[in-house]
C-alpha cells in the first residue's frame, strides 16, 4: 500500500480549502485524526451523518446490503428501490420518486420534471425556474444558475439560461410570475449555505398560495434541512403546506451518495419513459441502506429529541449572542444553526478545530452548527462550551 500523502500535497484537485486534518475514524459524535486527537463533530459531514459514526444498525444494514446485489442499472427493478420509494411516498405528499446520486442532481431532475409538466399542462413558453435570494441548490449548470453565490457563478458564465434569482419577498416573487413564463419556484425551507435562514411558515404558506394561483410548481429543496434535521421528517410539514416537487439527498443513505426527487401525482402523470435517467440512481445497495436510514429518521422519539434539544440549543446560542460582542445573531431550527460573528467565520472554524470542535461556515461571517441528530443534550452542551471559549478569545 502507498503511504497517505500529507494533507495539501496529494493528487486531489484543489477545489477545496481543506483544513489540515486527516480523519481516520469516528464513533458516535466524535471523529479521530491521524495523530489520535478526538474532535466533537458538529458538521456531520455537512448534514449527512445524521446517525453519527459507527451506528451499529447502520453498519449492519451496509454489511447485509453488501451481501446482496450492489447494482443492476435501472433497466430492471429491485425490491430495495421499490420499498424505498414506497417508504418516502407513504410519509409525504408525493405519488412517486426518482432516485439519483446527489443534491444537485436531484434539483436538476426537479427542474426537468417541472418544465415537462408546465409544457404539457400549460404552454411551451412556461419554462423559467425562479430561485430565491440566498439560495444554494448545487454546483452543476442548472443548479448553479439557481444558486445565489456570485463567487461560485462568476468563473463559469454563461450560466444555464431560463433560471433567475429573485428577492425573498412575496411581492417580488409575484412580480416574477406575472408574465406567465415561469414553470417553477424553488426554495429551501431553511437556507443552509446561505447563512441558515429559516423561511417563516407564513412565508412558505404565502409562497404555496401564490404558486398555486399562478399554476406554477413549488419545488422545495430539503437536501440539507430534510429528513429530520428540523425536528420533523420533512421541514415543510411545520408550515402545514405541501410542495409539488421535493428534493432530498445528504443523509438519505447514511453517507452513501443518493438523491431523490419526490413528485406529486399531477406532475408524475406528465413524465414519460426516456424523459430522465441515471445509471446508478436508486441501486439496490444504496437503497437497502437508505431504507434503514429512513426508518431510523422517522422515529418519533428521535424527531422529538431534535425538536426539544434544538430549541434548547437555540436558546443557548441566543444567550451567547447577548453575552458576547463577537456574536451578532443566532438563527436556526432543530439541529441546524448559524451564528453571525464579527470576524471571518473561517477563523472560528479553525480555532474551534484546534480546541476539539468541528463546525463549518455558511458564508463569510456565519458559523454553522450541524450536529448528528443522535447528539445528546450533554454533547451539545460540551460543544457549546468549546465554542464559547473560542469566541471569547
Ligand atoms: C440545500 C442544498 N441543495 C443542494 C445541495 C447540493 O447537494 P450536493 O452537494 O449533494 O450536490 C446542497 C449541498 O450543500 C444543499 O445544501
Amino acid at each position: 500500500m502507498t503511504a497517505i500523502a500529507p494533507v495539501g500535497t496529494d493528487a486531489l484537485l484543489p477545489v477545496y480549502r481543506r483544513l489540515p486534518l486527516e480523519i481516520v475514524s469516528g464513533a458516535g459524535v466524535h471523529l479521530t485524526d491521524a495523530d489520535g486527537r478526538s474532535y466533537l463533530d458538529f458538521t456531520s459531514g455537512i448534514a449527512v451523518n445524521a446517525l453519527g459514526y459507527g451506528d451499529p444498525g447502520l453498519v449492519e444494514a451496509m454489511r447485509s446490503a453488501a451481501e446482496g446485489l450492489v447494482h443492476v442499472s435501472n433497466l430492471y427493478g429491485t425490491a430495495p428501490g421499490r420499498m424505498l420509494a414506497e417508504a418516502l411516498v407513504s410519509r409525504s405528499f408525493a405519488s412517486s420518486v426518482f432516485f439519483c446520486n446527489s443534491g444537485a442532481e436531484a434539483n436538476e431532475g426537479a427542474f426537468k420534471f417541472a418544465r415537462r409538466w408546465a409544457r404539457t399542462t400549460r404552454d411551451a413558453g412556461a419554462t423559467e425556474i425562479v430561485a430565491l435570494r440566498g439560495s444554494f441548490h448545487g454546483r452543476l449548470f442548472g443548479s448553479l444558475a439557481a444558486t445565489d453565490r456570485p463567487a461560485y457563478r462568476a468563473p463559469f458564465r454563461p450560466l444555464a439560461p431560463g433560471i433567475s434569482i429573485v428577492e425573498r419577498d412575496i411581492d417580488a416573487i409575484e412580480g416574477a410570475l406575472l408574465n406567465g413564463t415561469v414553470a417553477a419556484v424553488i426554495a429551501e425551507p431553511v437556507q443552509g449555505e446561505g447563512g441558515v435562514r429559516v423561511l417563516a411558515p407564513e412565508f412558505l404558506r404565502a409562497l404555496r398560495q401564490l404558486t398555486r394561483a399562478h399554476g406554477v410548481a413549488l419545488i422545495l429543496d430539503e437536501v440539507q434541512c430534510g429528513l429530520g434535521r428540523t425536528g420533523s421528517f420533512f421541514a415543510y410539514e411545520q408550515a402545514g403546506i405541501e410542495p409539488d416537487l421535493l428534493t432530498l439527498a445528504k443523509p438519505l443513505a447514511g453517507g452513501l451518495p443518493m438523491g431523490a426527487v419526490l413528485l406529486s401525482s399531477e406532475i408524475a402523470a406528465t413524465i414519460k419513459p426516456g424523459d430522465h435517467a441515471t445509471t446508478f440512481g436508486g441501486g439496490p445497495f444504496v437503497a437497502s441502506v437508505a431504507n434503514y436510514v429512513v426508518e431510523r429518521l422517522s422515529d418519533p422519539d428521535l424527531l422529538d429529541s431534535v425538536s426539544e434539544n434544538g430549541a434548547w440549543l437555540g436558546n443557548q446560542l441566543a444567550s451567547l449572542a447577548q453575552r458576547l460582542p463577537t456574536v451578532r445573531a443566532a438563527r436556526g431550527i432543530g439541529y441546524m444553526w448559524g451564528i453571525d460573528v464579527t470576524m471571518p467565520a473561517g477563523q472560528i472554524v479553525t480555532a474551534a478545530m484546534e480546541a476539539g470542535l468541528l463546525v463549518c461556515s455558511a458564508g463569510e461571517h456565519t458559523v454553522r452548527l450541524l450536529p448528528p441528530l443522535v447528539a445528546t443534550r450533554e454533547e451539545l452542551a460540551e460543544g457549546l462550551g468549546i465554542l464559547e471559549d473560542v469566541l471569547r478569545q
